[in-house]
């Protein structure tokens, strides 16, 4: 019996929450261990419509949900989330939700900084969330951030937010922004602390009783690793990394704990924010993949950019995300299309290149190579068995497993939880 790692394999928004949720039903724990509520996953149960940036999708299920070391929070967008999905019918308690006691939080000075830096970019905006991840992310590195357990200890508060509020101050002071006041971030603070304190415990200790216990444990990632901070479009990411690897060391549990990595990749590929997307449509067929698949930011409603499947990248996604298996999903999305393309290879000032460069500068000079396919006119809408599928829709799922080097172990063919079909349990790898 294994645990299950779950990370994006594109740009992220490639239909987690649902594949998630089928796996949290199966689960006893689920973890998030990176990113922050930049993320976000929307869940179709039954009539209800649950759309989650910070919770653990498993919280859903009525499993315990963790938070662990790797996340960023954010205390008032933490709680927000959870009266929201409270007034939904869901409970969460400290019996249902642990959060890692050292875990760094994300303040409104650091929201304000990630939106007055983008500004400052101008045309080289790279199109952040504006929700302070980034600047919490660095924080944290530079260790002057404030983490949950400090919450309960006023001198430490008080010593760390003067040196929070000099190195931001300094810096939004230079780009012209609005600066913020020890009162006001402490009110903030202290308003908020005493319902989220309770939440706050050991999870590394928690998790190695559950894994002694037999307990099974999901990781959930968010975003994917196209924007993973070392691996993807660099400087066009976010600023955790997003590879199966993270889950142990931002959740306290050892490398072989995280068990086997389903790896979650879009028949076709989507974009938000901006950075290098070799495959991209700017056509027609673009537009259709864009309404017919509902392509807008959960967290903040963009229209996603929309193109061809990269088996370049993904197959990279699966080597350096160490994926032992793909959810393929929005098959149903390609339905109709007189052909479908897969990127293959590319072009670099003419030249074949067998690998996406690293620099920025040539990885926006890169041009897709594809292989062109014969579409399908029947539907693969609500499809549950291999032999549902058209096909021609088998022969394009075979041909991107063979490209990527992974193979296909669930397809999912709606948003409804029940239109899945499983070639191989995760969980019992
Ligand atoms: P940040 O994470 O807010 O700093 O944004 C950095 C980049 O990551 C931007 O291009 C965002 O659009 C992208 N991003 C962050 N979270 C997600 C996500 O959950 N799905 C898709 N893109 C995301």
């Amino acid at each position: 019996m294994s645990n299950v790692t779950v990370i994006g394999t594109q740009w992220g928004d490639e239909g987690k929450g649902k594949i998630v949720d089928w796996l949290a039903s199966r689960a006893d724990i689920v973890v998030r261990f990176q990113g922050g509520h930049n993320a976000g996953h929307t869940l179709v149960v039954g009539d209800q419509v649950y759309k989650l940036s910070l919770l653990p999708s498993g919280l859903v299920r009525g499993k315990t949900g963790v938070i662990g070391n790797g996340v960023v929070v954010d205390p008032e967008a933490l709680l927000t989330e959870i009266d929201r999905v409270t007034a939904q019918g869901l409970t969460v308690t400290p019996e249902t939700l642990w959060i890692a006691e050292n875990a760094p939080l994300i303040l409104p000075i650091h929201a304000a900084t990630d939106r007055a830096r983008e500004a400052a970019r101008g045309e080289r905006k790279i199109g952040t969330t504006g929700r302070g991840i980034g600047p919490a992310y660095e924080d944290k590195v530079a260790r002057r951030a404030i983490r949950l357990c400090d919450l309960a200890e006023p001198e430490t508060l008080d010593w760390k937010l003067d040196e929070l509020l000099l190195h931001h101050n300094t810096l939004l002071a230079g780009l012209g922004a609005d600066t913020f006041t020890k009162q006001a971030l402490l009110d903030h603070l202290n308003r908020l602390a005493p319902r989220v304190l309770p939440f706050a415990c050991s999870v590394w200790e928690r998790l190695d009783e559950a894994r002694r216990a037999g307990r099974r444990i999901l990781f959930e990632g968010a975003q994917a690793v196209m924007l993973d901070v070392d691996h993807g479009t660099y400087p066009f990411v976010t600023s955790s990394n997003t590879i199966a690897a993270v889950a142990a060391s931002g959740s306290g549990v050892g490398p072989s704990s995280i068990g086997f990595v389903l790896g979650i990749a879009k028949a076709y590929a989507t974009r938000v924010g901006e950075g290098p997307f070799p495959s991209e449509l700017h056509d027609e067929t673009g537009r259709t993949l864009g309404q017919r698949g509902h392509e807008f930011g959960t967290v903040t409603g963009r229209p996603r950019r929309c193109g061809w499947f990269d088996a370049m990248l993904a197959r990279r996604a699966v080597k350096v995300g160490g994926v032992n298996g793909i959810a393929l999903t929005k098959l149903d999305v390609l339905d109709g299309l007189d052909e479908v393309k897969i990127c293959t290879s590319y072009t670099l000032d003419g030249k074949s290149i067998t690998s996406f460069p690293a620099s920025p500068a040539a990885q926006a000079r890169v041009k897709p190579v594809y292989e062109t396919m014969p579409g399908w006119s029947e539907t693969t809408q609500g499809a549950r068995s291999w032999a549902d599928l058209p096909a021609q829709a088998i022969k394009y799922v075979r041909r991107i497993e063979e490209l990527i080097e992974a193979p296909v172990t669930l397809l999912s063919t709606s948003p409804e939880r029940d239109d899945t079909i499983l070639m191989r349990d995760p969980f019992e790898d």
